[in-house]
């Protein structure tokens, strides 16, 4: 058989690594898909680096055309990342006729509808494995392992970064802006580390996963980001003593009236596998009708760890080339024309527990004043700690609340801050049992 011709664009850490994995594991592919795949031809803006570190047969160019418009390519791997030189590389690929894998999630979050619309008219394959955590095949479960179920929700740990700063926080009671700094040093965290903190990365990956699960087109514009830079190293600690860890979390949830879709950070329960995934590790928990729950771990970064998942997607498309395209696994794991537009709900529609953290007055009857305020707006306490006077005649209260609706949450937070005995600013960290979806 034929070759499968491949055609990289950007060769730097991911693509690199997607030409390292087909050189160092090339037989084991071939053993697995019964032909060779090889890199024909190879973008970057760095021709000089690319070319050393491709093969001398690879045909190295700094023009993206060279490679979408080539007759010697049948899948255009895209890994130049952001949303706009990648969006025209892909559109102009597909539009050619090209199979396209990309490990883009800013790009599918952003544009996914459109670009999975232009593949279809255009017949073409494009998959994206390796845009959601990593080496993990979380896609693929998704889309085939649990096509079975209705899928209820998911929670994911899904940014390495903002994982490995609050592993780091809780281990040593450090302050964010530290840890960050050492994780840059590292070289986890970019120089520039807003998506990656303020839950932008979290969120992209979220809205695919969320559209894979439903049956609903991509809906990043609507998720709720919150990121970890205002987390304090006292909330980790008291969230500690009760028995709970803050994870960022992206979770989305199928309710009758919505969908939920956010990323925040979530105190989960100390006991629970996703509360002790720690560092740059990722992990996704799936609820479903028939199977109930299913973890899935590992890498979510890495050149290798993300090759992996490059690669996979190569040898899938590499087996449908010749299969009619009635019998490919839809873009979004449902049939395009089955797609349904479910809305996403108001964050004060969600249902959580919350934590929150009181400064206030050490006097009597205030505790009792806040007590009234949670029961006026029938809240629920799971416990209610007092952390001891911060200063002088100033105590920090700690309140964990049942299952509430957010807008009941808020009313009663913005009655707290009235109260003349309470200063500002109440501390709000959402709060997942993650049992039963919940
Ligand atoms: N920057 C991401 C993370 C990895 O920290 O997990 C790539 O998605």
């Amino acid at each position: 058989m034929q070759p499968i011709r491949i055609g990289i664009l950007g060769v730097g850490t991911v693509g690199g690594g997607v030409v390292k994995l087909l050189q160092n594991n090339a037989d084991e592919v071939a053993r697995r898909l019964g032909r060779k795949v090889v890199i024909t031809r190879a973008a970057d803006r760095n021709t000089d680096h690319a070319q050393r570190l491709c093969d001398s047969t690879v045909a190295v160019t700094d023009n993206i055309n060279d490679v979408v418009n080539a007759d010697d390519v049948d899948i255009v791997v895209e890994l130049i990342g952001g949303s706009t030189i990648s969006k025209e590389a892909v559109i102009r690929a597909i539009q050619n006729g090209k199979h396209v894998v990309t490990a883009n999630k800013k790009l599918l979050a952003e544009h996914g509808n459109e670009l999975f619309r232009l593949a279809e008219l255009q017949n073409v394959m494009l998959m994206f494995e390796a845009a959601v955590a990593g080496g993990i095949p979380i896609i693929k479960a998704l889309r085939e392992g649990l096509a079975a179920n209705h899928i209820q929700s998911i929670a994911g740990i899904i940014n390495g970064t903002s994982n490995f700063i609050l592993s780091e926080m809780r281990a040593h009671g450090s302050a964010f802006a530290d840890v960050l700094k050492e994780a840059q040093d590292l070289g986890y965290a970019e120089a520039d580390p807003t998506f990656d903190i303020e839950g932008h990365d979290a969120a992209h990956k979220l809205s695919i996963m969320s559209a894979l699960a439903f049956g609903t087109p991509i809906n990043f514009n609507q998720c709720y980001m919150e990121g970890i830079s205002r987390l304090e190293s006292q909330d980790i600690r008291y969230a500690e003593e009760l028995g709970y860890r803050i994870k960022l979390l992206g979770i989305t949830r199928k309710t009758e009236n919505g969908i939920e879709l956010r990323v925040h950070p979530t105190l989960i329960p100390t006991g629970r596998l996703l509360a002790n995934v720690e560092g740059v590790m990722n992990a996704v928990l799936v609820q479903a009708d028939m199977v109930q729950e299913t973890l899935y771990y590992g890498p979510g970064a890495g050149a290798a760890a993300t090759a992996s998942a490059v690669v996979a997607d190569i040898i899938d498309i590499s087996r449908l080339l010749d299969a009619a395209s009635d019998n490919r696994v839809p873009y979004l794991a449902f049939q395009p024309y089955q797609m349904q537009a479910i809305p996403v709900l108001d964050m004060g529609d969600i249902t959580s527990g919350y934590y929150l953290r009181v400064c206030a007055k050490d006097e009597p009857g205030v505790l009792g004043e806040i007590a009234n305020i949670l029961a006026n707006e029938q809240i629920s306490i799971e416990a209610l700690i007092q952390k001891g006077v911060i200063s002088h005649e100033t105590a920090e209260i700690v309140i964990l609340t049942h299952t509430t609706q957010e807008k009941q949450i808020q009313a009663a937070i913005a009655n707290i801050e009235a109260l003349p005995r309470v200063f500002p600013s109440v501390i709000m960290i959402r709060m997942e049992s993650l049992h039963g979806g919940k």
